[in-house]
């Protein structure tokens, strides 16, 4: 006998695109509901005997901490499993790694490398799996996010996001979520780290605008945002992206083109003086800690969504 599989169809998040703008409104409403009881300290058992592995092929704060705690908060159980410690360091097939993983436990969270990667992972999966973070995307991170814009300033419907350096994982999931939930994106990263036109097409100004100039990207934006200058597994380029991104430091000058009342979000870990200010960071109108509390709460409302589908109020 191997473990249970799914009774609906098998479900994944590997890009913030696998679910329809429905379902993402239903897992926000849903991380709510399940914040607001984690805050009043009544349990929320929805996973009850599931079972989460993770496996991490980079390193990790937050998304570990966040789908342990969340998973055992809703009264499962998690395996936490690295290259290192597993025989993915020892060159087992990731086909075969899905194969054996998802015969044991409900639900599988990765953070890997390429996104072919996870993917080849979930063609062999018998039960959900969930993007931790690839190098292409990280679409639990933008759910936090936009989540916490929501909570502090309402719907993000006709807003404009300001994506302040790299054109990589963060930047391309704001833009699917940009696509799917009807906001505007404005980019600006140096040249040599630009979106790549040949992965993401035409999109309308609506949606995209990019700028050399990073102040121009701020004018106006509700929300100013960035992320480290060198992401994991880029390490070898450090000294070569420090002199390209030396204009892309999100400072006080910047923010106050942005909006009167905009926000600043960054996924952390974040590197004072290198890609954001320290009294921008550590200033009124950074929401750092919100967003990253929030991971808990809506990958909660989404290990619930796969495992479970959509379930009436409380
Ligand atoms: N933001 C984020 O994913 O943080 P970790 O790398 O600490 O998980
Ligand atoms: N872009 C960063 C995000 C870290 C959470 C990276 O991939 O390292």
């Amino acid at each position: 006998m191997s473990a249970p599989t799914q009774t609906g169809p098998l479900r994944h998040f590997l890009q913030f695109r696998d679910l329809s703008s429905n379902e993402i409104q239903y897992v926000l409403d849903r991380a709510q509901l399940i914040k607001n009881k984690f805050k009043r300290y009544q349990p929320h058992h929805t996973l009850h005997d599931r079972n989460l592995a993770m496996v991490f092929e980079k390193a990790s704060t937050r998304t570990r901490v966040s789908f342990e705690a969340g998973m055992y908060q809703l009264g499962g159980s998690v395996i936490h499993l690295t290259t290192g410690d597993s025989q993915l360091g020892r060159s087992e097939p990731i086909e075969d790694t899905a194969r054996v993983i998802s015969r044991m436990v409900d639900l599988v969270m990765i953070r890997t490398f390429e996104q072919t990667r996870i993917e080849r992972f979930a063609a062999h999966s018998r039960v959900p799996v969930i993007n931790g973070l690839t190098n292409e995307y990280h679409p639990c991170q933008i759910l936090a996010d936009i989540f916490t814009f929501i909570e502090h300033r309402g719907s993000i419907k006709g807003k404009t996001v300001a994506w302040i350096g790299d054109g990589n994982n963060m930047a391309y999931t704001w833009l699917q979520a940009a696509e799917m939930l009807g906001f505007t994106l404005h980019v600006s990263a140096p040249n040599g780290y630009k979106l790549d036109r040949a992965r993401i097409g035409n999109p309308p100004e609506s949606i995209l605008r990019e700028f050399d100039d990073p102040m121009q990207a701020c004018q106006g934006a509700h929300l100013v945002t960035t992320d480290v200058w060198t992401s994991m597994g880029y390490e070898a380029e450090n000294e070569e992206r420090r002199k390209a991104f030396a204009d892309w430091c999100v400072d006080a000058e910047m923010m106050a083109v942005a909006a009167p009342d905009a926000l600043f979000m960054h996924c952390l870990p974040a590197h004072r003086g290198e890609e954001v200010a320290g009294e921008v960071i550590d200033g009124p109108q950074s929401v750092v800690w919100d967003e990253a509390e929030n991971r808990l709460h809506v990958q909660k409302a989404l290990m619930e969504f796969l495992l479970l589908g959509q379930l009436p109020g409380n």
